[in-house]
């Protein structure tokens, strides 16, 4: 990661514990790794964002509905969705410096820095030919590039047979002969290669001897394939149509660092497409674009996200991609959109020997659907959101502004934890006792903050770090006219109006509605 961006993502994990977005989870006994909490200003954004997903999925696709399935299944659900069997990352240790690391993230780096000396040879070459200088012709005849290239294709050949056939004994031999360091100790000295279960597991039941394992879910999907013909005849749902959950999953996850990117424990909001099968591949098209169509009305920059096409397909899909987000540790998954075939549910029909089908009245035909799913990371959500707000401002000082350096998160308003915060100029005159009677009269319809210590500059700062929109300012001018100022947070300009038109002001500038409305 180059070190500014290394340094964006450790400014916003430290924002984020200072002004209640995040904590580390049980921080009182040093934390848990790759657990989280989310704070008092976390949590409403994180509200904000699903209603965003849920209102966009549900209301505004009246063939989509929701559900909120249990966290524990039974646990044939996970034999036959392949997760006992098949949900494992390979990891091996490093004897030296005791650290446990995913096997193939290591090679895949290994191949990044490959890639990485291709790209230094192009520049040194470029540097020294000056205008004259022809990449494309470089890069096919260049003698050192071409043979990083053939180690490149050869290790990704290699990962990718290794993978596919868990074999692990070949992936141990690919770390040594592509001659991997453990980053830490900066040795060879690696145990072999096991795959491990990303399973968290528990017992249910109070005897031992009765006792059954069962999964914390790994993923929110299965709940709705489960509930396939439940949702499908008590809501008498014609092909196509979908069901929407948000809700927890879990993972073991062997390297979990990249604050709330990788979690043990984080949220999904997933919707499963199920369709005649022969056009999941036209439900796949027009789920890419919606997507896509709904991270960019958020105005994050749509430079900030590109799609990224699986390769390598999973046993059970016939298209795949990531929608990814330029994070600050580069450009990486936010989003899965994946064509399932009818795998989940011929195999949950397989195992619990119930049919699951749908009967098409117009062909008097049944069959069993093929599903497109959405799948986005909640937690990931809010990353994007956090990391790409943040800003750091000089700010001239003017209007009760402080001058000097201000940091200010830019979050779209209609997903701010506060839209709108009441601050008489000073804390006497009566200036409080009218601020007091409008936060009551505003906060009916908006989250508002109310705030009278300090001076009126400081309480700007305040509401900037934590990205409140619209600041309503009292004044001893208020008393006289029935006007207050409102701040705009990005621009920091103030505007001068009638208190009865506050609220009709801000409404259509901070509410999720209008967001849907640009989709
Ligand atoms: N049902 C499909 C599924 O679970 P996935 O690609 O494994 O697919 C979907 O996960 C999304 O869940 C990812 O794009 C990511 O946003 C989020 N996600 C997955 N693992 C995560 C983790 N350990 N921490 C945070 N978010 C995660």
């Amino acid at each position: 990661m180059a070190n500014d961006q290394d340094n964006l993502l450790k400014k916003v994990i430290s924002h984020a514990k200072e002004y209640g977005f995040v904590f580390p989870s049980s921080e009182i006994y040093d934390g848990l790794s790759a657990v989280y909490d989310y704070g008092q200003n976390g949590v409403e954004l994180k509200n904000n964002i699903k209603e965003y997903w849920w209102k966009f999925m549900t209301q505004m696709h009246d063939n989509i509905v929701g559900i909120d399935a249990a966290i524990f299944m039974h646990p044939t659900t996970w034999k036959a969705s392949g997760h006992v069997d098949a949900f494992n990352d390979p990891m091996i240790d490093n004897k030296d410096s005791k650290k446990r690391y995913r096997a193939d993230v290591l090679v895949e780096d290994a191949i990044t820095k490959m890639e990485e000396k291709i790209e230094k040879e192009v520049d040194k070459a470029e540097k020294r030919f000056g205008e004259s200088f022809d990449e494309k012709m470089f890069l096919q005849t260049n003698p050192r590039v071409l043979e990083y290239k053939k180690k490149i294709d050869e290790a990704n050949d290699r990962l990718k047979n290794a993978m596919n056939n868990s074999d692990m004994e070949a992936m141990k031999q690919l770390i040594v002969d592509l001659e991997i360091n453990d980053p830490i100790s900066g040795t060879k000295n690696w145990t072999d290669v096991r795959q491990f279960n990303l399973m968290f597991s528990t017992e249910m039941g109070s005897i031992a001897e009765d006792a059954n394992k069962i999964y914390l879910r790994p993923e929110t999907a299965q709940g709705i394939f489960v509930n396939f013909l439940n949702v499908q005849k008590t809501g008498r749902m014609k092909i196509p149509f979908g069901i929407a959950q948000i809700g927890k999953a879990f993972r073991n996850e062997i390297v979990a660092r990249q604050f709330i990117f990788r979690m043990r424990e984080f949220e999904q909001m997933e919707m499963q497409y199920f369709v005649k099968p022969g056009t999941e591949m036209e439900a796949y098209e027009f789920w890419k674009a919606k997507r896509m169509k709904w991270h960019q009305a958020l105005g994050l920059g749509s430079a900030n996200y590109r799609f990224h096409d699986h390769l390598n397909l999973a046993h059970y899909a016939n298209a795949a991609c990531d929608i990814q987000f330029n994070f600050p540790m580069g450009f990486k998954e936010l989003e899965g959109i994946h064509s399932r075939t009818d795998f989940d549910l011929k195999s949950h029909e397989k195992h619990s020997g119930k049919k699951l089908q749908y009967f098409d009245g117009e062909s008097n035909q049944s069959y069993v659907p093929f599903v497109v799913e959405t799948s986005v990371g909640l937690d990931r959500m809010f990353l994007s959101i956090l990391s790409n707000s943040y800003k750091e401002e000089k700010v001239a000082g003017a209007d009760g502004e402080e001058g000097g350096e201000r940091v200010v998160l830019s979050i779209p308003p209609a997903l701010a934890p506060y839209k709108i915060a009441v601050l008489p100029l000073v804390k006497k005159d009566g200036l409080p006792e009218k601020a007091t009677d409008i936060f009551h009269e505003l906060k009916v319809d908006f989250r508002c903050y109310y705030e009278d210590k300090d001076t009126i500059g400081r309480r700007y700062r305040r509401m900037d770090a934590i990205g409140t929109p619209y600041c309503v300012t009292i004044d001893h001018q208020t008393l006289q006219d029935n006007t207050v100022t409102i701040r705009e947070r990005d621009s920091m300009k103030q505007e001068r109006v009638e208190i009865s038109t506050v609220g009709e002001k801000i409404q259509k500038l901070v509410s999720i509605n209008e967001l849907l409305k640009k989709i």
